[in-house]
């Protein structure tokens, strides 16, 4: 997260002081840093130049239109998973040949509106939902481009939430029946069998296990073509990883406890691509959380600040409504003052106004002593962050800022409580 960093001991985004933004827009406040997101995209893109290939961003790690548009300017095609999303990549200018659409329960109205669409495939993840597909596009005399999710059993050493590529969970075709249901798909009318898809789980911060998907694609695509099944792209999914603790760094910061910085992004690409390229696949990738995690920070102000006798809380006016990561399946996020005024360090609870005990952004955390009307900042928060907000507790949704240079864009109001129904 080059682009956020602290100078005179404040914290900036690009050119522009948080607190600045936070006085001006209230918080909780959505903040992007527009160059990190450009940077991000290209590192990724980089290895691939020259090659056949589409980086479909995936839509669900923040679907916000503004940004939408700046990575279809980069080139992006769009990964969806739902009717919503595939709305919002055509409302964004996405071309439908670089749309697909994954997800294990599309209704009969999604595979409608998608073929409708004329997107470029839709991934299919179940004998059931072909035999749907085939008949709608049957019905619409439109051609089905599909492709099928194969899970390969893969540990992916991530979050058992965010694993999605072993056999216990509940995504794709197993690879076992890969073979039968690449041929029951090629034999159902209206369908076109075009690919492979893939994606292991998110937040993976090893390398091993992207080789061995790619090599297990690769040997599927050989067994695919000696059965008479001619795949034309592969569509290796995202899931690459991206560094939460020590995100940023300043000797009054406490140092976390730190689980290694993952490789960078262009060495996950790397590493794949060698085993990839001999498939002579078209290649798609579809990364998210890669894209704009460490783009985004979401600021907070300090409401109170107590003790228990066990415990001592720092109470935020940020909740689980407007961050779910932590209180869903206990992710980190660092959280950092935008001021820094000590070197002195509690340890505490940081807490949302929520009325659930699993409301919380951090826990048994070690953060620069704060008061009353501090504001702080979570950060890493640019992926599945506003994605997952509610109105719990008939919350309004945030605001959300896009930065470029010392240029501030209001890319989303905050929601008002009078449209709350
Ligand atoms: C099918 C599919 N593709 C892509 C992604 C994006 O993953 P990430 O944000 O980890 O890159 C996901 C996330 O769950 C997914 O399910």
């Amino acid at each position: 997260m080059q682009y956020f960093r602290y100078q005179d001991n404040e914290l900036y985004c690009e050119d522009v002081l948080l607190k600045e933004l936070a006085e001006e827009f209230g918080t909780p406040l959505y903040v992007y840093s527009r160059r990190q997101i450009v940077e991000n995209f290209r590192a990724f893109e980089a290895p691939l130049v020259g090659m056949d290939h589409v980086i479909c961003y995936a839509l669900k790690a923040n679907a916000n239109l503004s940004l939408l548009k700046l990575l279809l300017q980069e080139g992006a095609g769009a990964d969806v998973v739902s009717g919503g999303e595939l709305h919002l990549a055509i409302q964004a200018g996405f071309p439908p040949e670089r749309i697909t659409f994954a997800g294990v329960g599309k209704r009969e109205d999604e595979i409608d509106y998608a073929l409708r669409s004329n997107i470029f495939s839709l991934n299919a993840e179940s004998p059931q939902e072909l035999q749907l597909i085939s008949l709608v596009a049957l019905r619409l005399q439109t051609p089905a481009r599909v492709a099928l999710r194969i899970n390969p059993d893969i540990d992916p050493q991530s979050h058992p939430y965010i694993t999605t590529g072993l056999k216990q969970n509940k995504f794709g075709i197993s690879a076992e029946e890969a073979l039968r249901v690449f041929q029951f798909a090629a034999s159902l009318p209206g369908i076109q069998v075009v690919g492979v898809h893939t994606h292991i789980g998110s937040q993976i911060t090893k390398i091993e296990p992207f080789v061995e998907t790619a090599k297990f694609l690769a040997e599927l695509v050989r067994k695919l073509r000696e059965a008479g099944i001619n795949v034309q792209h592969v569509d290796f999914g995202g899931g690459f990883g991206v560094q939460y603790a020590n995100a940023l760094r300043h000797e009054a910061l406490p140092l976390e406890p730190d689980n290694a910085p993952p490789p960078k992004l262009g060495q996950f690409v790397e590493a794949v691509l060698p085993v990839l390229k001999e498939t002579g696949c078209f290649l798609w990738f579809e990364p998210g959380r890669s894209i704009v995690a460490d783009a985004g920070v979401l600021l907070t102000k300090v409401l109170y600040t107590k003790e228990n006798g066990a415990r001592k809380f720092v109470v935020v006016d940020a909740g689980m409504n407007d961050l779910l990561r932590p209180s869903l399946y206990n992710a980190y996020h660092q959280i950092v003052p935008l001021k820094i005024e000590t070197y002195e360090h509690h340890r505490v609870d940081v807490v949302g106004p929520i009325c659930e005990t699993g409301d919380f952004l951090a826990r048994d955390r070690m953060l620069s002593k704060v008061k009353r009307n501090d504001y702080l900042s979570i950060l890493t928060a640019g992926a599945y962050g506003f994605s997952s907000t509610s109105n719990y507790n008939a919350r309004p949704r945030p605001a959300e800022i896009l930065v470029n240079g010392e240029k501030v864009r209001v890319i989303r109001e905050r929601e008002a409580v009078e449209r709350l129904r």
